[in-house]
């Protein structure tokens, strides 16, 4: 094991599976000390008991500014401070915007967008004590928009505006902003949607190619949080060999 992290804190959202699940482990075996949160406490348990070191499983629904604020403050006293925000938490509800059911529209703007961006809130004045880094999982719906994802593209395409933002406001402050942008990453996430046209265009697209797994991109994000205090790794569009798109 190796302990490049050793002595920080990281609080990763939307731990309970897929990407998150990967990144705590991954930033808990480079030594960090590693808060989870997401809404299923049961994975989360079960992920505290796979790790490596300790992790604190916390009770987080993103899209909740009560349930958000007491996740991070949550971390700082366990833990005495917060040094890597992975804002990770997402949902993707696909399908045609003719006829859109709009509460998942809601939904996914409440979660990917609003709740990212009220973790960035509650989270900066700790990350700006000790110089931290925030790492933002986009997508490469965040750079490309595509028929049946529009929705889901403004969410992302609204992460990497804010991100840029912030990071002109915060960089010589010491703190990092890493937008990490996944192609197709084998995970629950296209399971969710309720459009059986959009699971079937999912479960083809993983078939025709060797899709990324969420080990790797936990490696990305453990990249960029583990570079020198000067370097900062603004962006990391990854995506499966096999993806043209
Ligand atoms: N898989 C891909 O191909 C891909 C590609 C590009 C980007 N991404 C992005 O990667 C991130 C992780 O997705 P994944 O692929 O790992 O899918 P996943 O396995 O479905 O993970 C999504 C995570 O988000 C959590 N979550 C959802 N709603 C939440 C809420 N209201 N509050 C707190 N946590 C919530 C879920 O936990 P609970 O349900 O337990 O709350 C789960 O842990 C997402 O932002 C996604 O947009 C994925």
């Amino acid at each position: 094991m190796s302990n490049t992290l050793n002595g920080l804190v990281a609080l990763v959202t939307g731990a309970s599976s897929g990407i998150g699940e990967a990144t705590a482990l991954a930033l808990s075996a480079e030594g960090a000390r590693v808060a989870v949160a997401a809404r299923r406490a049961d994975r989360l348990e079960s992920l505290a008991r796979k790790a490596p070191d300790e992790m604190l499983a916390l009770d987080l629904d993103v899209t909740d500014q009560e349930s958000v604020r007491a996740a991070v403050a949550a971390t700082v006293e366990r833990f005495g401070a917060l040094d890597v925000l992975v804002n990770n938490a997402g949902v993707m509800l696909n399908g045609p915007i003719l006829g859109a059911d709009i509460t998942q529209w809601t939904r996914m703007v409440e979660t990917n967008l609003l709740g990212s961006m009220y973790m960035v809130h509650a989270s900066l004045p700790h990350l700006l004590e000790r110089g931290g880094t925030i790492v933002q999982v986009s997508s490469t719906s965040g750079r490309i928009a595509s028929a049946y994802s529009g929705v889901y593209s403004a969410t992302k395409f609204g992460i990497a505006a804010f991100s840029e933002s912030l990071r002109q406001e915060v960089t010589t402050r010491g703190v990092r902003v890493v937008v990490v942008e996944p192609g197709f990453v084998a995970t629950e996430l296209t399971s969710h949607n309720t459009d059986p046209t959009m699971v079937a265009a999912a479960q083809e697209m993983a078939a025709s190619m060797r899709t990324l797994r969420s080990e790797d991109i936990a490696n990305a994000v453990v990249y960029a949080v583990t570079q020198p205090e000067h370097v900062a790794v603004n962006e990391i569009l990854i995506r499966p060999t096999d993806q043209t798109r």
